[in-house]
């Protein structure tokens, strides 16, 4: 680690200097760090992670060869943080709710917290509470409209990198930005990647309630330009033969997933 001013941090932060020990010595990538002002997470750089890699989506664009829905290539190491640093910082020019940089070095980053993500709060709701799921999604998919129009996109928009923060909790937030997908495709077509990802991501959550998730996508695709529009379009229809497929109930999760996505993208036209 660097030399930084770790009474300073201490001080700033209410963090002890056993439990900033503590944070350095395990092994993990990312470690929640507490203290009597609240929770940092620790983000420390990690060679390739190719999680992702596995996913439904990567399978799906490996088979198509669907250009918007492939991996941006992760770089990991000390680029991803420093890719994530300089992400961090230019959603923050456009008043998107991001973590904080507490401190950082070349290969960490101290941020602040965000509360809980979208993942844990879509699981642990029931689906017969329907008016506070819905509720929670038009603000994911509100604030996704809105950085969209400040010209900004996401890394990876899945319910795991969507936090909601404030005593309410009713103020969406995003994390994880060690890719930039700016850097192999245009602003728009990562807008439209972002649209395909919380598609994948959220609609396992409105199988029952599919008309209102349905509604909720086209709110966020319908600011984008036509031709992002026609692409999104144009992968669901590409991809609809997966319903068709035999032994459905054998393929898994990642299977289920993509397919119930794929039928709710190819619902968005019909008015
Ligand atoms: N600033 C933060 N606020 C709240 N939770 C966080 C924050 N940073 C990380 N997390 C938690 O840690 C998990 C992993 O962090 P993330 O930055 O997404 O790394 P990874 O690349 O491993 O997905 C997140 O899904 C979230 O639960
Ligand atoms: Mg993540």
């Amino acid at each position: 680690m660097e030399n930084i001013d770790l009474e300073k941090l201490y001080q700033n932060t209410g963090i002890t200097a056993e439990a900033w020990s503590a944070a350095w010595k395990n092994g993990n990538k990312i470690q929640k760090i507490q203290s009597y002002n609240g929770c940092f997470w620790l983000k420390k750089s990690e060679e390739i992670n190719r999680r992702f890699l596995y996913s439904g989506l990567e399978k799906a664009s490996k088979w198509f060869d669907m250009k918007l829905l492939k991996p941006v290539p992760k770089v990991g190491g000390i680029i991803g943080i420093t890719i994530e640093r300089e992400r961090i910082l230019q959603l923050h020019k456009h008043n998107i709710l991001v973590p904080q940089i507490i401190t950082s070095g070349d290969d960490w980053l101290l941020l602040s917290d965000l509360g809980i993500r979208a993942a844990n709060v879509f699981r642990s709701t029931p689906e017969v509470e329907k008016n506070y799921r819905r509720q929670k999604i038009e603000l994911i998919a509100n604030a996704i409209v809105e950085l969209h129009q400040k010209g900004q996109y996401l890394s990876q928009a899945f319910d795991r990198n969507i936090c909601f923060s404030g005593e309410n909790q009713d103020k969406v937030g995003f994390i994880d930005f060690e890719d930039d997908p700016g850097s192999i495709f245009n602003v728009s077509d990562s807008q439209a990647r972002d649209c395909l990802f919380f598609a994948h991501s959220f609609t396992r959550y409105f199988i029952k309630d599919q008309s209102y998730f349905i509604d909720i996508l086209r709110l966020i695709t319908e600011k984008l330009p036509t031709l992002q529009q026609d692409n999104i379009h144009l992968i669901a229809a590409k991809l609809a033969w997966i319903d068709k497929l035999p032994l459905q109930s054998k393929l898994g999760n990642d299977y289920k997933r993509l397919n119930f996505a794929v039928k709710a993208l190819s619902r968005i036209e019909v008015k």
